[in-house]
């Protein structure tokens, strides 16, 4: 193994620290991805990692990234649902590397919906125009 300089280790401990971060229940915005055996053939880990990426890049402290078992949705993996305050829970489907940024842009930051990717669409009197 290569020696660690003291930028290593602060990049290593800062990384680790991001990671924690992202774990911990005490946020307001929960991604909750759905990992069993049919959404990780899907592609759900890369739909992760790219949430990872996207949330690292907006700055976004309050976000808590989960992952569940199988959400019983198959032919519709990767699914992913969304909670967070302002907007109704949202379960997204075929969730891509591209759709999971879409999702991290327009329904966290922009607080609205990915339409076209909504799986389990929340009712019209709860979501106005949407
Ligand atoms: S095994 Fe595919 S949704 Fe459960």
């Amino acid at each position: 193994m290569a020696k660690l300089n003291l930028d290593d280790l602060k990049k290593m401990r800062d990384e680790k620290r991001r990671e924690m971060n992202r774990r911990d229940t005490d946020k307001s915005i929960e991604i909750i991805i759905g990992m069993g055996t049919c959404g990780i053939a899907a592609g759900a880990k890369e739909a992760f990692d790219a949430f990872v990426t996207a949330i690292d890049a907006s700055n976004l402290d309050d976000v808590m990234i989960k992952q569940t078992g199988c959400m019983g949705f198959c032919a519709n993996e990767p699914t992913v649902e969304v909670r967070m305050p302002e907007m109704p829970d949202t379960i997204y489907n075929n969730v891509d590397a591209t759709i999971a940024e879409r999702i991290v842009k327009e329904h966290i930051l922009e607080q609205k919906m990915v339409s076209e990717y909504v799986f389990d669409k929340p009712s019209v009197d709860i979501v106005d125009g949407q």
